[in-house]
């Protein structure tokens, strides 16, 4: 009886995950009906970063706390899983409906490696996060380095020149 019980509640817990995948493969294929909407709140992401960046440079420079930096990247770290599903097919440059984008269409090609880069970038930033806890000046400073760098691989491969 117990193990009837259990294989149904299996059964129902496998059902909701195929559920929940084809959602997520609907998102990304599906053009939103408010392209331009969607492609102003993932640069409004994308700008905490750059909040995140500096107020670590200034930790590294002693112009601010460890803490007042580890707030804005804990906050950026946020905004990876939320930019990361911010750009599902039909909304980049040339697309219907996007007044203004610098995402280029090859993103949607070559999805597995443009969210891998996001992978990276989480990872540079839970590692910035960790030096901060630590109040590691040095690790800090290697670990903003690397940040920087995953960010540039991604905008030099999808993101269009300023114009
Ligand atoms: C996985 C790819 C990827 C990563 C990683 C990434 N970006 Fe972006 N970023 C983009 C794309 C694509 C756009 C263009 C979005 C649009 O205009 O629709 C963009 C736009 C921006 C913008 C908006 C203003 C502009 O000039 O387009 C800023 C600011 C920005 N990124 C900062 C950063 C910073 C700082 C990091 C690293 C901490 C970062 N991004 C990491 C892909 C990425």
């Amino acid at each position: 009886m117990n193990f009837v019980l259990h294989r149904t509640a299996h059964t129902a817990l496998l059902a909701a995950s195929f559920l929940a995948i084809a959602a997520c493969t609907t998102l990304t294929d599906t053009p939103p009906a408010d392209p331009q909407k969607m492609i102003d709140e993932r640069v409004a992401v994308m700008k905490s970063y750059i909040g995140a960046l500096s107020a670590s440079t200034q930790y590294t420079q002693d112009k601010a706390t460890a803490a007042a930096a580890k707030a804005k990247v804990a906050a950026a770290r946020n905004g990876v899983a939320a930019a990361r599903s911010l750009f599902p097919r039909g909304t980049a440059l040339g697309d219907r409906g996007v007044a203004r984008s610098r995402a280029l269409s090859t993103i949607f090609a070559n999805r597995a490696d443009f969210d891998a880069k996001f992978d990276a970038l989480a990872a540079n930033f839970a590692a910035l996060d960790a030096a901060l806890a630590k109040n590691a000046k040095a690790d800090a400073t290697a670990a903003l380095a690397s940040t920087k760098k995953a960010c540039l691989v991604c905008h030099d491969k999808y993101r269009a020149p300023e114009d």
